[in-house]
């Protein structure tokens, strides 16, 4: 009737009975009987002796002649002595009988009840075996209800954990030790640890017994590792009960992910802040010891001052950036007409356009903008979503030759939709810059970028202000081709008013 061990336990955990509490469950005719019968021995004894009296009285009437001692007495005592042993053994065979009923399930216990009409004697030891069968029923219900939620427990962890035995057999998985080894507990379970996890450092380590170190040690990639899922480990090993190891695994690639970046980015930084830091003194130490002349010193003065300009946009790039990280998102207020946005955009747009082709002295960009106030309005932060707009078309215009023909375009889609698009026919962007070109500082020709003035990070504020709106960024390019960037906003954030009315497609800034 008892199980060893509960199902999905967990190996070297017994179901121990408690030992305490001595009246818990004992039904209310069991606890009677506890209670009364103090000395079961004296029917017993009385049994015998009336079986014993009863033999010799009948052997006496039987054979009346015989002298009392020897012929009728003793012979008819000794009968009903025997008698009295059948009879007791016959108890003891019931008894026998309803324990071997009760070993067949834990369910019989409640439903067998005790042999009817049994000796006091014999009663007894059936009710203090019921109650003590109860007693242990009821301690490994608790220690299986606790051994099932130890389980549970481990189950639900999102560290791995292996049980190894002395042999450094796997004894148990949790479902997260499965997922970052690839391992198959049907199968795998009883297997050599070694014969799994074959990493020269986890081997030798197991090897050593040198467990105390182990701690943070261990890092290794996962067999699942693929380009897509990168999966990396972190082990420790933790001895515990006789010569047995406790093998925790926890996913660390995240962290190492952003440790990367963290180091990537102050990596970034410093570069980008070296140059014109460099320059700066190189232009003050040369302003110091030579004598110039004032065409010179004045050259030199306007070079300075574009390197400080451009440490200043840096420091004011990063700054929008840890803003935008930080702030909670926006709210579904207030609405912005995306006209209002687009008239903003353009202004500056041919501003830039406009120095740029002042500066290099080229022609300015072909702008094209929607003029139209009909476009419907856009919930959230207006100064980021400007920014972010601004950032598109200013991109369009500083990453292309001059006089290119950039269009922007607002779609109010049928979905309730709206899509804000920057398009131009430069030179485009190759298919595998496309994946990081929204990280930061990534760029895709960094010697260009640098000499028009950019930092970037103009992308990354692009996407951290889509997302935060809840927007999706597309870029549709191939070498050239032109660049399209689309950012399309979810029918939450968009009041679509009347349809785009007819012309009101792009016109010529
Ligand atoms: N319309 C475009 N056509 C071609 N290349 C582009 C276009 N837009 C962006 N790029 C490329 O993507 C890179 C990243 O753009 P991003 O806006 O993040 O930085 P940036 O423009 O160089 O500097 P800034 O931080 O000042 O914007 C650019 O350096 C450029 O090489
Ligand atoms: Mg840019």
């Amino acid at each position: 009737m008892i199980e060893s061990k509960p199902p999905g336990g967990l190996p070297g955990i017994e179901n121990k009975p408690s030992a305490a509490g001595t009246r818990v469950d004992a039904s209310p005719a069991v606890e009677k009987s506890w209670n009364t019968v103090r000395n079961p021995d004296v029917p017993r004894f009385l049994a015998l002796f009336i079986f014993v009296l009863l033999g010799a009285g009948i052997s006496s009437l039987a054979f009346p002649a015989s002298p009392p001692i020897g012929r009728g007495v003793l012979p008819g005592g000794l009968l009903g002595f025997l008698a009295w042993l059948f009879y007791d053994g016959w108890q003891a065979r019931r008894l026998l009988d309803w324990l071997g009923r009760l070993q067949k399930s834990s369910a019989a216990l409640a439903a067998t009840p005790l042999p009817a009409r049994l000796p006091h004697f014999w009663r007894e030891i059936a009710e203090r075996m019921e109650r003590l069968l109860r007693q242990q029923q009821r301690a490994l219900q608790k220690q299986r209800l606790l051994t099932e939620n130890l389980v549970d427990a481990l189950q639900a962890s999102p560290n791995g954990v292996i049980m190894l035995d002395a042999a450094r057999g796997i004894e148990w998985m949790n479902l997260s030790a499965s997922r970052h080894f690839g391992l198959d507990e049907r199968h795998d379970v009883g297997q050599a640890i070694t014969h799994l996890i074959r990493d020269p450092v986890f081997v030798a380590c197991l090897a050593s017994r040198d467990f105390a170190n182990s701690i943070n040690s261990i890092v290794l990639t996962s067999p699942c590792s693929n380009a897509h899922r990168p999966l990396r480990l972190s082990l420790r090993l933790c001895p515990y009960g006789a010569d047995r190891l406790l093998l925790l695994s926890q996913d660390i690639t995240q962290i190492e992910q952003a440790e990367a970046m963290r180091r990537d980015f102050i990596a970034n930084v410093s570069h980008e802040l070296r140059t014109p830091l460099t320059v700066l003194a190189g232009f003050v130490e040369t302003l110091q010891t030579l004598p110039l002349g004032e065409d010179q010193r004045q050259d030199y003065l306007a070079r300075m001052e574009r390197h400080a300009l451009r440490m200043q946009t840096l420091v004011a790039d990063l700054l929008v950036l840890s803003r935008l990280e930080d702030s909670p998102p926006p709210g579904l207020a207030p609405w912005t007409p995306a006209h209002t946005l687009l008239a903003a955009c353009a202004a500056e747009a041919r501003a830039l356009s406009e120095l740029l082709a002042r500066e290099t002295k080229t022609k300015t960009h072909r702008l094209h903008f929607p003029e139209t106030h009909g476009l419907g309005e856009i919930a959230g932060n207006a100064q980021e979503l400007q920014s972010a707009f601004i950032n598109l078309v200013g991109n369009a215009i500083r990453h292309t030759p001059p006089g290119s023909r950039v269009d922007v375009l607002w779609q109010n889609n049928a979905d309730g939709s709206a899509t804000f698009a920057v398009r131009d026919d430069g030179p485009g962007i190759a298919p595998e810059h496309l994946p990081r070109i929204t990280e930061r500082f990534y760029r895709v020709d960094s010697g260009l970028s640098r000499e028009s003035g950019g930092t970037g990070l103009g992308l990354s504020i692009v996407k951290h202000v889509l997302q935060r709106h809840g927007a999706t960024l597309d870029i549709d390019s191939a070498p050239g081709q032109g660049a399209c960037f689309s950012a399309t906003f979810p029918a939450a954030r968009v009041r679509a008013q009347a349809a785009l009315p007819p012309g009101a497609g792009p016109r010529e800034a």
